[in-house]
């Protein structure tokens, strides 16, 4: 029986925050595990509590919140993660990159998608999604932690946001995320409770979005592994980073080295 920090976990049924979610499990987390689908085979898997909900609905955070308190009594953290780019994008019939070979990160020439031929609704969409949606997760998880006096709240983000490049044009949305990671934890901070963002590179999870020749392009020479995302994320809820708030922790192989944040 799991006895360590509870923590609830936004988009878990797959991808990064599957990934994310083994990892605390392994280290003895209490998990939440929401998805719009429920994560009802990870949670199995995991012995975890699974629960059907969308980072777009705050009340869906604020149930997510409630079963953490009714479950275990406690809410100690919280990992944001939601859809990707290309699925928001998809949405509004906007095709992904192209597994075109790709000389450089940016504009490839194969891939004739304007910045403007992409609706205002796809931004917002984006906005509403990895902007609002931690936004939400932090405003539901807020009221246990600051009673308790501690808590650490961690948000994907991504490297498109630090230099922004026509395969994802919506990528600048997610600076407004940093800022906020900024603002709010100059806020709650005096409450004990750390707010901080990952910003992750090319991960293998999403090797089949990207062109060949990108992989060539990181200065690692290889894609990342969920695995050591999930390693990230769980060092900045940790004690150990128990100094470290309102930061983008870049983990890219390398790609944005040279990137201020
Ligand atoms: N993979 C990469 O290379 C990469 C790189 C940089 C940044 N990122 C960022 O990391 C995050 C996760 O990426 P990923 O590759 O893990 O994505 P993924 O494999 O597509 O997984 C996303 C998960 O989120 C859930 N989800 C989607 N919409 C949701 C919503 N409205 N509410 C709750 N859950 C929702 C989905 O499950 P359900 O269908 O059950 O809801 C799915 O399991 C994204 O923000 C992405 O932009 C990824």
């Amino acid at each position: 029986m799991k006895t360590g920090p509870v923590c609830i976990i936004t988009g878990a049924s797959g991808g990064i925050a599957s990934g994310i979610a083994r990892e605390l499990s392994a280290r003895d987390y209490r998990l939440i595990l929401l998805s719009r689908s429920g994560c009802g085979d990870l949670a199995e898997e995991l012995d975890q509590t699974g629960i059907a909900g969308s980072v777009l609905v705050e009340a869906d955070m604020e149930a997510a919140a409630a079963l953490a308190i009714e479950r275990h009594g406690r809410l100690d953290c919280a990992v944001f993660s939601g859809g990707r780019q290309a699925d928001i994008l998809k949405a509004y019939d906007i095709a992904p990159a192209p597994p075109a070979s790709g000389e450089s990160f940016s504009f490839d020439p194969a891939y004739l998608r304007e910045p403007f031929d992409i609706p205002f609704e796809a931004w917002h969409a984006n906005y509403d999604m990895n902007v609002l949606g931690p936004m939400r997760l932090l405003k539901a998880v807020l009221p246990p932690m600051r009673a308790q006096g501690a808590g650490a709240f961690v948000a994907l983000s991504g490297i498109e946001a630090l230099q922004p490049r026509m395969p994802y044009p919506l990528g600048p949305n997610r600076l407004a995320l940093h800022g906020f990671a900024k603002l709010l934890s100059d806020r709650f901070a005096g409450d004990g409770i750390r707010i901080n963002c990952v910003a992750p590179g090319l991960m293998e999870n999403a090797a089949d979005e990207f062109p060949d020749g990108w992989k060539e392009m990181v200065p690692a020479g290889r894609y990342g592994a969920v695995s050591e995302i999930a390693a990230t994320v769980a060092f900045l809820l940790s004690p150990e980073a128990g100094y470290i708030t309102g930061q983008t922790l870049v983990a890219d192989g390398g790609v944005n080295r040279n990137a201020g944040l």
